[in-house]
């Protein structure tokens, strides 16, 4: 036999990870547990098995957490909350620095437990799960170091409830529970019901670091127990999982005050030009779609290739394929390992049998025999329209469909309902960065794929929920601002009996696409002094009304091209607008008011158009560095089209507080006038006329906040919706924007101070931060 031959018939021995140590410590527990609640465990209770889903075998008892448990674990929480807030940034920074080092002297144990419990291949658990893991902690260490320093406006939350699923269950916490004690917070966090134990290991490191008692507290148990902690006493709601629980928890938390972070799903595009290193790119799609057999919401599960090259492309995909090696993923030689559950993997199945379309390749290589392993997969030939094009498989199967030109490829890209992550492979820069900021996704990634980091957010647009974990951004989900809050109370128009002396009608209209329109309603309603005289009459505006604005800011849309400088410059113009018809202004907000508060309104107002037109090209993003090739571009986009419910209390320094921020970070708007108080926004139609700002990017309404809240909050092409009405709308607004999944930022009827300036918050409201990864360096 000559060294050719030997190379071409060599195979992998086996290189198999002990276990015995992780299941040494399982029997240690005594193989059941119960819950993590004030820094001990309970006694076991009735509950359910965790099996390795390799094998099927029993791996320990868990108990399935109660009503009883939940509360518990929340006192507890809230108990150590005030206590662990007040130890200060740097004194919390140590127990996460000491949680980072346990992690990393345990990480083999870790590492062992994870891949027995979830199927995954050590290598992945090994090299990828418990390092970042122990990143994030060490990266939050840092950020609770700087604190007080860096975040002087920040305070804790409160206590954080933490839902997190199966795929990642050791990461997933970290993202969760690092940033969140970093600040201050306390937790209440369930793991996903297949995977449980690595949270239990890390409660005992918990221990182990002295953590005070209550900080972290760990419930197992299924979406039940989700459930109730969704509707405990929790200042928030983080959770990870399917786009379906996420909208049910929207509705559920609707109204509550609660703030609420969701990380989804996804059918993450991923883009190979026809000058792209092929070879690269198709090992690219092995750490895409294969890894964690393809059961991670950001996987690139669908391959959009050029035409010219697509046959070449697809015929090296299957040659690589055909090499995997999927088996025991205790083996250090597997690629591929088991499917989380059964359950899941006859998902899986089912989705494939039921495809007709286009032609399946499942790798031809050696299966295992028994566990839960499903074979790396590829269907080509794809129509956009089909349904494995569109739904998430969550399972190692890759679907594929050609392109033509580049505007295609951005176009079948962002062909879904998803926008949680994209992939570019070109060898062409000018063309990967000229696509990336096109594609409708909260991660891209160019000439790489699946690279996660502390420092760098993640975290989706549209069905891929809202929110970002990690990096700097990712602080503000678990941050809020120092503000005294203060009960807002609903403010009813003044009534009178004057009628119109006027016998023309000077009723004014609704200003839509740039265009004084009458309501669709046809009814109009007086507006009235607080002694009853009859100021003048507005439209009252309805669904079909809030639709045609809605369609006139997304026809806007190139308003979100233009420059900082370019929006600068038309905020500037508005300002200057307005301050000549000051007085005219201050007059008719006093005299609807019955207030003197017009004159500070005009004033402020003013300020504010300055200020956000200050920062309209100075808000810029950041670059993170990351402990890979390349470099993190954090870009601010903006949110896109953004329906407002003004405030009630102060008719123009509300209405230009919203406006001016969302204009200056691109966003177009559809602004509900004071619904009391509505004259100030109809008589600024004038300035905006004669201020160049293009037609659709500010439409107006005036008439109920009560009938236009659903309509704007229900509408799919709306991406953000504010609301600061004075009519106890909170709860609707949040449960109808669970549809789209659109961002919500709501008062809760809690009054704001319109005087202060809170310019800064409304402009992390109106951007959405995208990271795009590049190379960089060597
Ligand atoms: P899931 O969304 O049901 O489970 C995730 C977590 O939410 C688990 O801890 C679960 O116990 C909890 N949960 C379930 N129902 C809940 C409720 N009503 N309220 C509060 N918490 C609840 O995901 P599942 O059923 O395990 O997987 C189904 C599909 O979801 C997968 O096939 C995949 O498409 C997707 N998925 C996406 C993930 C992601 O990272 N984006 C992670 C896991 C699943």
């Amino acid at each position: 036999m000559n060294v050719k031959e030997i190379f071409e018939t060599m195979d992998y021995g086996p290189a198999p990870e002990s276990a015995a140590e992780a299941l040494t410590w399982l029997v240690d527990q005594g193989s059941r547990f119960g819950h993590f609640i004030n820094g001990e465990f309970t006694a076991p209770a009735d509950g359910f098995d965790s099996k390795n889903p390799a094998t099927g075998e029993v791996l320990a008892t868990l108990s399935q957490a109660t009503q009883d448990d939940v509360d518990t674990a929340v006192a507890a929480a809230r108990t150590a909350q005030p206590k662990w807030e007040k130890l200060g940034g740097p004194g919390r920074a140590k127990y996460l620095y000491a949680l980072a080092r346990l992690l990393q002297k345990h990480s083999r144990l870790f590492a062992v437990l994870e891949t027995l419990d979830n199927g995954k291949p050590i290598r992945e658990s090994r090299d990828i799960d418990i390092p970042l893991a122990q990143r994030h902690f060490s990266y939050h260490a840092g950020m609770a170091q700087l604190m007080e320093s860096e975040l002087p406006d920040a305070q804790a939350l409160g206590v954080c409830g933490q839902i997190i699923p199966w795929n990642f269950p050791l990461l997933m916490l970290a993202w969760k529970v690092a940033p969140a004690i970093a600040m201050g917070n306390t937790v209440v966090l369930k793991p996903a019901e297949y995977t449980s134990l690595t949270a239990l290991l890390f409660a005992d490191i918990c221990r182990q670091a002295g953590l005070p008692k209550g900080v972290v507290n760990i419930l197992t148990g299924d979406g039940a127990v989700g459930e109730m902690i969704t509707t405990a006493e929790v200042d928030k709601i983080a959770f990870t999982g399917s786009t379906s629980v996420g909208k049910r928890i929207r509705q559920a938390t609707a109204g509550s005050g609660k703030a609420l972070t969701l990380e989804l799903g996804g059918k993450s595009p991923y883009i190979v030009f026809d000058d792209a290193d092929l070879d690269s790119a198709v090992e690219g799609l092995v750490d895409a779609i294969w890894f964690n057999q393809g059961q991670v919401c950001c996987a690139g599960s669908r391959l959009l290739v050029q035409e010219s090259i697509a046959e070449r492309f697809h015929a090296k995909l299957r040659a690589r394929m055909d090499k995997l090696r999927i088996g025991n993923p205790l083996d250090k030689c597997i690629d591929v390992g088991a499917v989380v559950d059964p359950i899941q993997l006859n998902t899986i199945q089912g989705l494939v049998a039921a495809n007709t379309a286009g032609t399946t390749h499942h790798a031809q290589i050696p299966m295992p025999k028994g566990g839960c392993f499903y074979p790396p997969t590829l269907i080509e030939g794809l129509a956009p329209s089909d349904t494995l094009m569109q739904e998430e498989i969550f399972g190692p199967v890759l679907v594929s469909c050609t392109f033509r030109t580049p505007a295609e490829a951005v176009e079948l890209a962002n062909n879904t309902r998803y926008g949680l992550a994209a992939t570019v492979w070109s060898e062409n820069i000018n063309l990967a960065l000229d696509i990336a900021p096109k594609l409708v996704a909260g991660v891209v990634w160019i000439n790489g794929t699946n690279m996660f980091d502390a420092a760098a957010g993640f975290g989706g647009k549209r069905e891929s929920g809202f929110g970002r974990e990690g990096g700097w951004e990712g602080l503000a989900a678990y941050t809020k601002t120092k503000v005294k809050s203060k009960q807002l109370n609903q403010i009813a128009p003044f009534s009178g009996a004057g009628a119109p002396t006027d016998p023309l009608d000077r009723t004014a209209k609704l200003y839509i696409g740039g265009k004084q329109a009458r309501p669709d309603s046809g009814y109009s309603r007086n507006v009235y002094g607080p002694k009853g005289a009859l100021l003048g009459q507005v439209g009252l505006a309805n669904r079909k009304d809030v639709r045609n604005a809605v369609e006139a800011a997304v026809g806007a849309r190139a308003w979100s091209k233009t420059t900082g400088h370019l929006r600068a410059q038309i905020l500037y113009y508005i300002a200057e607008n307005l301050s000549a018809r000051a007085d005219e202004f201050a007059n008719r907000i006093n005299a609807m008011t019955g207030k003197a508060q017009g004159a500070d309104e005009v004033e402020t107002s003013i300020q504010r158009l300055f200020t956000a037109a200050a920062w309209a090209d100075k808000y810029d993003g950041q670059v993170h560095g990351v402990p890979l090739r390349g470099v993190a571009l954090a870009m601010k986009e903006p949110t896109g089209t953004i329906g407002i419910l003004s405030a009630d209390e102060a008719p123009l320094l509300g209405f230009m507080s919203a406006m001016a921020p969302a204009l200056a970070m691109g966003n177009r708007v559809v602004i509900a006038a004071s619904d009391p108080y509505p004259l100030a926004a109809t008589d600024f139609y004038q300035v905006l006329e004669t201020s160049d700002v293009p037609a659709g990017v500010v439409n107006i309404l005036t008439g109920s906040h009560a009938e236009m809240a659903t309509p704007l909050a229900s509408h799919l092409n709306l991406d953000a919706i504010w609301s600061f009405s004075s009519t106890d709308l909170s709860a609707d607004i949040e449960a109808a924007s669970a549809g789209n999944l659109k961002r919500s930022w709501v008062n809760n009827n809690q009054a704001m101070d319109w005087m202060s300036d809170h310019s800064k918050r409304f402009l992390q409201e109106a951007v959405e931060i995208k990271n795009i990864w590049v190379p960089y360096g060597e």
